[in-house]
């Protein structure tokens, strides 16, 4: 054996030492496909996993200290102890997604009895309407439950990152994002009853593409917004039930009852847009079980567009006139905003013949009437989140 070999090997075994307790996992960004603001009424909602996502690499330590560090915001390293869980703030925000989840494995008795370091790494675009901040919080669980040498069912991990999201960050989410990342399928729509916590897949008809793209558009306004649309569906579930009691969810209240009531006006536009969205959901469901072509189903994806700016009135004049632009495309079946709205991305379901050019044509028009840049990418219906092989060969 050469020197240079006999350096190599010691090299090799003393990073294995190392690395012998280590953990590793995954969790994969999200479109929402249809079913916008569902989720936390009790609705029925389309997403999909996509092929971009979150590493997470975890080594124990043998105090009761952590480290956070994640290569999309460098220089933001966190320290803290698993003794005393502090909110983060400023520049170092993003740790919250973390610490929600060691918060909530404590309270369950799942967390790790020891400290850790957690390196995220991840190619997937941030604030991008992707959902990267239920991927942090999924590869996050995943990895420390590993640390704590507990398992729990997928459900239950869904559960558990939509209450660290809810409980530590203070969104109050529902289950569209962590249970699409995690019940993601190649090539399959994600289907979940969000009020029955049932989650199936249904194929996503093939030569179909999905297409993101982002405005970019991000203000602090938006999660206040969010929590605000979701008072407002509270409000309305709440008149609704004091004339029919047994009302379990917004999401499946009869058109006839919607009728009936009157709510004051902006609650009504709020419930109408939930009541007709799931509609165009089963519509959608039905249809691609008849073998409905996407040009027959994309419609409804502009229909729930419309539905969002005028009833929920969660988009922005851009992401109208991003959906519009798309929509002029042959190639396109259907646009619509994508996630929370108030910002982010509109999602294109689009045919083969859409490509890169014809993206950037969109982009182009888009730039000359806003003077700003939107990106995109196009997507595949992917693997959910789950353990992996720290140390590959
Ligand atoms: C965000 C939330 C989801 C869902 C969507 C809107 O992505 O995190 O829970 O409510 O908005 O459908």
């Amino acid at each position: 054996m050469t020197d240079e070999d006999y350096l190599l090997a010691k090299s090799k075994k003393e990073y294995l030492d190392f690395m012998k307790d280590a953990v590793a996992s995954y969790a994969p960004g999200r479109i929402e496909f249809l079913g916008n603001h569902l989720d936390y009424n009790g609705g029925c909602v389309l997403g999909m996993a996509i092929d971009a996502g979150i590493h997470a690499l975890g080594v124990p330590k043998t105090d009761s200290s952590f480290e956070l560090f994640s290569d999309v915001f460098e220089g933001a390293k966190i320290s803290g102890s698993l003794e005393k869980l502090e909110k983060q703030t400023g520049e170092k925000k993003w740790g919250n997604y973390c610490i929600g989840i060691i918060h909530v494995l404590q309270e369950m008795g799942l967390a790790p009895s020891h400290g850790f370091s957690l390196t995220l790494t991840s190619d997937l675009p941030m604030s991008a309407g992707l959902s990267s901040s239920a991927a942090v919080e999924l590869a996050t669980a995943l990895s420390l439950l590993q640390l704590a040498g507990k398992k729990i069912s997928k459900k239950e991990l869904v559960m558990l990152c939509r209450k660290a999201e809810n409980k530590w960050v203070g969104l109050p989410c529902g289950i569209l994002d962590q249970g699409t990342s995690t019940f993601g399928e190649t090539n399959r729509i994600v289907r979940i009853d969000c009020e029955g916590e049932e989650f199936s897949t249904l194929p996503l008809p093939s030569n179909t593409c999905l297409w993101i793209f982002d405005t970019g558009i991000k203000h602090d306004l938006i999660d206040s917004l969010y929590g605000t649309r979701n008072k407002e569906c509270l409000d309305a579930l709440g008149i609704l039930r004091r004339k029919e009691p047994e009302l379990k969810s917004l999401a499946n209240c009869p058109s006839e009852l919607l009728r009936r009531v009157k709510l004051p006006e902006i609650l009504g536009k709020r419930s109408l847009h939930v009541v007709e969205e799931q509609a165009r959901v089963q519509q959608f469901v039905e249809g691609l079980n008849e073998g409905k072509s996407p040009r027959t189903l994309g419609p409804l994806l502009y229909e729930s567009h419309r539905s969002s700016s005028l009833l929920f009135e969660n988009s922005l004049p851009q992401l109208d006139f991003l959906v519009d632009s798309l929509m002029n495309e042959p190639d396109v079946y259907g646009a619509r905003l994508t996630g929370g709205g108030f910002g982010g991305a509109v999602l294109a379901w689009t045919s083969q013949a859409f490509d890169r050019q014809k993206a950037n044509s969109v982009a182009k028009k888009y730039q000359e009437s806003w003077q700003d840049n939107p990106s995109f990418n196009c997507f595949l219906p992917s693997e959910g989140a789950g353990v992996r092989n720290p140390i590959r060969n």
